[in-house]
């Protein structure tokens, strides 16, 4: 899925004629989010016509209120949409699978443009592909203080409250980068940064993030501390900073 995916996003990316719309949310959705989703639906179906689907561009039925007993898959067909449509390299096409019990077990994210491509299953570890190469397992990093940790975010929006702790934190910490999306995460996955957060996220923003993070000897939640994907922000660390981050980012820490 992945392989069909990059080769549908390579293609677009940067093409004179990419149809770029406004999504009711006014954010932007092109012919490439839409064809890539499409794609991997299709290969679903052929593959695991029993599993369910959730995806960004073509409906997202609520897994909660799903009691089927299905794994289902969570697909964020281009991830970094904004990016792309400006020819920033930094985008890709997020593929999760969830077990009945809403807990994700295997995961993809693949970033032709950076010729990068992580994976994780559960109790299977994390890997990268750097180029197509043979894939090479990844570990989070050790750093266990704010003060020496690189922190990594998208922007300053969706903060609501926790806005003056976020800037406060940006002094705290040894190294910030507003690198986003899901790379802020991966690095921390490779051990390259120490935490990575988002205020505001839905659930296919989030489900290949969550297992390859923590497949990579890491910790996910959303802002509240909400262990997986499914608490509407996520938190990407490396273990070891994770309660001092969250506490911190609540006031409970100085
Ligand atoms: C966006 C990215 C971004 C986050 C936005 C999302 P998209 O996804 O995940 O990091 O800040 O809230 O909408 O639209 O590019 O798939
Ligand atoms: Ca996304
Ligand atoms: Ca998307």
């Amino acid at each position: 899925m992945a392989d069909a995916a990059d080769s549908i996003t390579l293609d677009r990316f940067q093409a004179n004629d990419l149809v770029i719309e406004t999504k009711p949310d006014t954010t932007p959705v092109t012919d490439a989010d839409k064809a890539t989703e499409k794609k991997i639906r299709e290969i679903i179906t052929q593959y695991r016509p029993d599993d369910l689907v959730i995806g960004e561009e073509f409906g997202a039925p609520d897994p909660a209120s799903d009691s089927s007993g299905k794994y289902y898959w969570v697909i964020d067909p281009i991830d970094g949409t904004k990016n792309f449509v400006r020819g920033i390299p930094v985008w890709a096409t997020l593929i999760g699978l969830v077990s009945p019990d809403h807990k994700v077990v295997a995961g993809v994210v693949s970033s032709p443009a950076l010729a990068r491509r992580w994976s994780a299953a559960e109790g299977n570890g994390a890997f990268v592909s750097t180029n197509g190469s043979a894939a090479e397992r990844i570990r989070v990093s050790a750093v266990s203080k704010l003060e020496d940790s690189q922190l990594m975010y998208s922007d300053l929006i969706g903060w609501g409250l926790r806005k003056d702790a976020m800037l406060k934190l940006q002094e705290k910490v040894w190294r910030t980068r507003g690198i986003g999306d899901f790379w802020s995460h991966m690095l921390v996955a490779e051990g390259a940064a120490d935490i990575a957060v988002e205020p505001v996220l839905a659930l296919w923003d989030m489900a290949a993030l969550d297992i390859i993070v923590r497949e990579a000897g890491g910790k996910f939640s959303n802002i509240d501390g909400v262990d997986g994907p499914h608490g509407g922000s996520g938190v990407s660390s490396n273990g070891k900073l994770h309660s001092d981050f969250l506490n911190f980012l609540d006031g409970k820490q100085e």
